[in-house]
């Protein structure tokens, strides 16, 4: 199964404030969905509404059929999800490894993995494939931010969910780690549905089929080509839309 997610009528607000008005939207998979806007627009509160995260005050959020609208643990069924780094709590006394395997332990038996060595060994694939395995026996407190991601991303990955939704999973990843990634996600996104928020839609962009804009609401969507203009972008980034030979940047001093 490769993943559907349906917002109907959804619309969110936080403390009085609409963060997203009454949006529908249907997302099939598989494919790369990227989600773009400037800071406080709104991606993080849809990707944890649709992670049941948020209750929305009208409408619903059906994954895969099933409706998930505030449950997280239904969403968590179909979806592995990575939170932006600056809401994680590292505090939590586990390794990498420790937090890898919590994943796989909620799901055994879907996953029909039995011993404690099948488990760990799962894990440690996953970190293998995010290049974390120099880091998979320490504490997650110790780690910095891109190597905690890194974690992060293994831990969604490791049970193979049809959904994965990722919110900025590389903003503290080095640049080359950073390609190395995006192609990790690319290649995932050919047999997943894939939905990640990000601030740089460059990196995305030649793997996206398509892009979703957002600032309070979906402002526009449409395959990369479309959606990429500067003069469409400048509508929604104000004067922080630069075009720089040909490419689209957008400045942003978000660190995380
Ligand atoms: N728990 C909360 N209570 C009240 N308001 C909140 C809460 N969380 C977020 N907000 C507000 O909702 C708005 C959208 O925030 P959100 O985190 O979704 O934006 P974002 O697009 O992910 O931003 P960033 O690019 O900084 O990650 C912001 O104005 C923020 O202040
Ligand atoms: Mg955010």
């Amino acid at each position: 199964m490769t993943g559907e997610i349906e917002l109907r009528e959804v619309e969110v607000k936080l403390q009085e404030e609409v963060i997203i008005p009454r949006v529908s939207l249907k997302l099939e998979g598989p494919g790369l969905v990227t989600v773009i806007g400037p800071n406080g627009s709104g991606k993080t509160t849809l990707l944890r509404t649709i992670m049941g995260l948020i209750k929305p005050v009208h409408g619903w959020v059906l994954v895969n059929g099933e409706d998930v609208t505030g449950n997280p643990e239904a969403a968590g069924k179909h979806i592995g999800y990575v939170p932006q780094l600056s809401a994680f709590n590292k505090g939590f006394p586990i390794t990498a490894r420790e937090l890898v395997e919590s994943s796989l332990s909620l799901r055994l038996k879907p996953l029909r993995l039995r011993t404690p060595s099948e488990i760990r060994e799962a894990a440690i694939r996953a970190l293998g494939a995010v290049g974390a395995l120099d880091y998979a026996d320490k504490p997650i407190s110790s780690l910095s931010g891109g190597q905690l991601q890194r974690v992060l991303i293994a831990r969604a990955l490791v049970w193979d969910p049809p959904i994965l939704l990722l919110d900025e999973p590389v903003s503290a990843i080095d640049p080359a780690g950073k390609m190395e990634m995006v192609e990790l996600i690319a290649k995932l996104s050919r047999e997943k549905l894939v939905l990640v928020a990000s601030h740089d839609p460059g990196i995305y962009a030649r793997d996206s089929k398509l892009i979703v804009v957002v600032n309070r609401g979906i402002r526009l969507a449409g395959p990369p080509s479309e959606v990429l203009d500067p003069r469409k972008l400048a509508e929604v980034y104000g004067d922080s839309v630069m075009l720089v030979e040909k490419c689209v940047h957008l400045v942003d001093g978000h660190a995380a």
